[in-house]
C-alpha cells in the first residue's frame, strides 16, 4: 500500500561550545544586556569555533537524530539540508554531510529559504515520502550565521547565532504531518539580505518585525482553516526562534499560554534555518510532547519567506 503520510520519528541537535553572552557582547558593541533582553529575549548565542562550519554542525545533529531513531546512516534515502550559510558554494551541504555520514547513493540537496528553510525542507521531504519517492528522510537546518553577521553593527549582531538541528521522517500510513504551507514575496528582498557574496547581513529591523508578526498570524489561521481546526485544538506552538516578542504575538493570536510554546531563543538567539529543529529537539529531550498532540511549527525569514507545518505527534 502507498504511504499517505510522513511521521517525524526522531530529533537531534548541536550547539557549538563557545557561548557569547550579552555581557561579553556589550564589550564588542555599544549595547547592554538589559536592552537586548527587553527587545529580543536573547541572553546568549553559540559561536562556531575557528575551522568549524555548517557541515560539521549538521553532521553532529544528524548523528544524534539517527541514534535517537535507532537507525544507521545507510537507512536514509533522502537528505535535505536547509541552510543560508553553506561552507562552500558547491557541493551542497547535503552532499558533504552525506559523505561524512557514509550513505552514498541517497538523494541529497540543499534548500535556501533563510529562516523558513527548515519548514521548506520539511515540506519537501513530506512530499517525497507521501508520494513514495523516498522512505526515510533526514532533514537538517544548520547555520553559521557568525560568518555573515557584521560584528560591528549592534542592530543586527545581537540577534544571531550558530547551530544545527535535525529530524528523521519516515513514510507511514497515518499522520504524522497533516499539512504544510509555504509562501514567499520577493518584493521585500531588500529589508533583510546579504547583498552580495562576501558581504554582511543587513536588515531594517522595524519593518521586518511588523511583517513577521502579520504573516505569522496569517499563516497560523491558514493552517487551522485548512485542517478545519480551532486555535484551541493546538497543543504546542514550535515557532522560529527570532525574537520573543514575535513569538508572543503569534501565541496571543492562537490564545495559547506561553507554557505551550517552545521557547529557546534566550539561549541561542536566531539560528535561522536551525531554529525550529533546535526548538523541537529541546522539547523532545524534555519529553514535552505526548502521542496524539497537535504541534504547529512556523517560521518567517528573508525573501521574505514564511511557512508552517501541522503535525500530530506519534
Ligand atoms: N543596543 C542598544 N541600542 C540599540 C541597539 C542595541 N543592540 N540596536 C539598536 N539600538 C538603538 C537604535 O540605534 C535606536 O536608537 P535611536 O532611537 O537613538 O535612533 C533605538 O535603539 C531603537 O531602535 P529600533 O531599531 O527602533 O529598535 P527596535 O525596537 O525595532 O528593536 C530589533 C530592534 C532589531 C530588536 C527589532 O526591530 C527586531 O527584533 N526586528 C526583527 C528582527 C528579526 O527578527 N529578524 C529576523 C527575522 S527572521
Amino acid at each position: 500500500m502507498m504511504p499517505n503520510y510522513s511521521q517525524l520519528i526522531a530529533t537531534g541537535s548541536y550547539l557549538p561550545e563557545r557561548v557569547l553572552d550579552n555581557h561579553e557582547l556589550s564589550t564588542w558593541v555599544d549595547t547592554s544586556d538589559e536592552w537586548i533582553v527587553a527587545r529580543t529575549g536573547i541572553h546568549s548565542r553559540h559561536l562556531a569555533a575557528e575551522g568549524q562550519g555548517s557541515v560539521d554542525m549538521a553532521t553532529r545533529a544528524a548523528e544524534r537524530a539517527l541514534a535517537a531513531a535507532g537507525l544507521q546512516a545507510t537507512d536514509i534515502d533522502l537528505i535535505i539540508v536547509a541552510t543560508t550559510t553553506p561552507d562552500q558554494i558547491f557541493p551542497s551541504t547535503a552532499c558533504l554531510v552525506q559523505a561524512r555520514l557514509g550513505n552514498q547513493g541517497a538523494a541529497a540537496f540543499d534548500v535556501q529559504a533563510v529562516c523558513t528553510g527548515f519548514i521548506y525542507a520539511l515540506a519537501t521531504a513530506d512530499q517525497f515520502l507521501r508520494s513514495g519517492a523516498a522512505t526515510t528522510a533526514l532533514v537538517i537546518g544548520v547555520e553559521t550565521m557568525s560568518r555573515i553577521v557584521d560584528w560591528q553593527d549592534r542592530s543586527t549582531c545581537i540577534l544571531f547565532g550558530d547551530g544545527a538541528g535535525a529530524v528523521i521522517l519516515r513514510a507511514a500510513q497515518q499522520p504524522g504531518i497533516l499539512s504544510t504551507h509555504l509562501h514567499a514575496d520577493g518584493r521585500y528582498a531588500e529589508l533583510l539580505q546579504v547583498p552580495q557574496a562576501e558581504s554582511h547581513l543587513t536588515m531594517q529591523g522595524n519593518a521586518v518585525f511588523r511583517m513577521a508578526v502579520r504573516t505569522l498570524g496569517d499563516i497560523v489561521q491558514e493552517t487551522l482553516s485548512a485542517n478545519g481546526l480551532q486555535s484551541s485544538d493546538i497543543d504546542w506552538l514550535v515557532p522560529h526562534q527570532a525574537n520573543i516578542r514575535i513569538i508572543q504575538a503569534t501565541a496571543e493570536k492562537l490564545a495559547l499560554p506561553m507554557e505551550r510554546v517552545v521557547v529557546t531563543v534566550g539561549k541561542h538567539g536566531n539560528v535561522s534555518a536551525a531554529s525550529v529543529p533546535l526548538a523541537l529537539d529541546h522539547a523532545v529531550q524534555r519529553n514535552c510532547f505526548r502521542p496524539g498532540q497537535l504541534l504547529l511549527l512556523e517560521a518567517f525569514g528573508g525573501g521574505f519567506t514564511w511557512g508552517s507545518a501541522l503535525l500530530r505527534w506519534t
